[in-house]
């Protein structure tokens, strides 16, 4: 599928809650991919962290690849790496249709965008709560996807962090209806309505779905209330 068809797929989704797969069981991983893909999941996201650009690790390509193996979703690659650029290839040939880097370690993120949109997967950036919204802007043209940090990269079950709000309407000011707009970090129930408020329409959630018993009714309810939400703005 091409960047422009996928981009095209997901917006017409929205809003989408995305799973992410650090929080699952990593001993039943395809298990626990069946279960969200039965409840609606219409897309997943996928943490790479490198022990230094955060302060853990959890996987990387290998692993990537092995969950290609087992689902025709699209793959959120979300990269807290301080190095992306070698590894923007590797990760795609791994499978990855969307690829997030962070601001942090790209300040002039521009050559990896069009490297990302080269290798034929949607380009994404973001950025962690301490660093100011505008060290983006420039860069929106480039970019298929804007997520924003809404703790600090690194850990699932954070508390949401509400400076990410503010960000959240700026980039979709900025943005425009065409982009996609993810928030990730604490989003749950109590959080998800104030987020689709402020612009998000891809909604990544770890801790909070991953401790439910049913995934099903846990995704029908972040969906409900981002709508309701959204459509109390309108
Ligand atoms: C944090 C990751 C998140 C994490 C979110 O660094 O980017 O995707 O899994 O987990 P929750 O939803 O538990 O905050
Ligand atoms: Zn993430």
């Amino acid at each position: 599928m091409s960047v422009a068809s996928l981009v095209a797929d997901l917006h017409t989704a929205r809003p989408l809650v995305a799973p992410s797969l650090l929080s699952c069981d990593f001993a039943n991983v395809e298990r626990e991919i069946r279960k969200v893909e039965a409840a609606g999941a219409k897309i997943l996201h996928l943490d790479v962290m490198d022990g230094h650009f955060v302060p853990n690790l959890s996987f990387g390509i290998p692993v990537v690849k092995a969950i290609r193996r087992v689902t025709e979703l699209p793959l959120d690659v979300h990269l807290m790496i301080s190095e992306p650029w070698r590894y923007l290839a590797p990760f795609r040939e791994a499978g990855a249709d969307l690829l997030t880097i962070h601001i942090e370690v790209a300040p002039e993120p521009q050559p990896l965008l069009e490297e990302i949109r080269s290798l034929g997967a949607a380009a994404g950036i973001t950025l962690n709560p301490p660093t100011p919204v505008e060290t983006l802007r420039d860069c929106l043209p480039y970019c298929d996807l804007v997520l924003v940090m809404s703790v600090m990269a690194g850990f699932g079950g954070q508390e949401f962090e509400p400076v990410a709000l503010k960000k959240l309407a700026a980039v979709r000011r900025w943005g425009g209806e065409d982009l996609l707009l993810s928030v990730d970090g604490g989003v749950n129930l109590d959080t998800v309505g104030r987020c689709a408020a402020a612009g998000a329409d891809l909604f990544v959630t770890g801790s909070a779905l991953f401790s439910q018993d049913d995934y099903g009714a846990f995704l029908r309810q972040v969906t409900r209330l981002a709508k309701a939400s959204k459509d109390g703005q309108n």
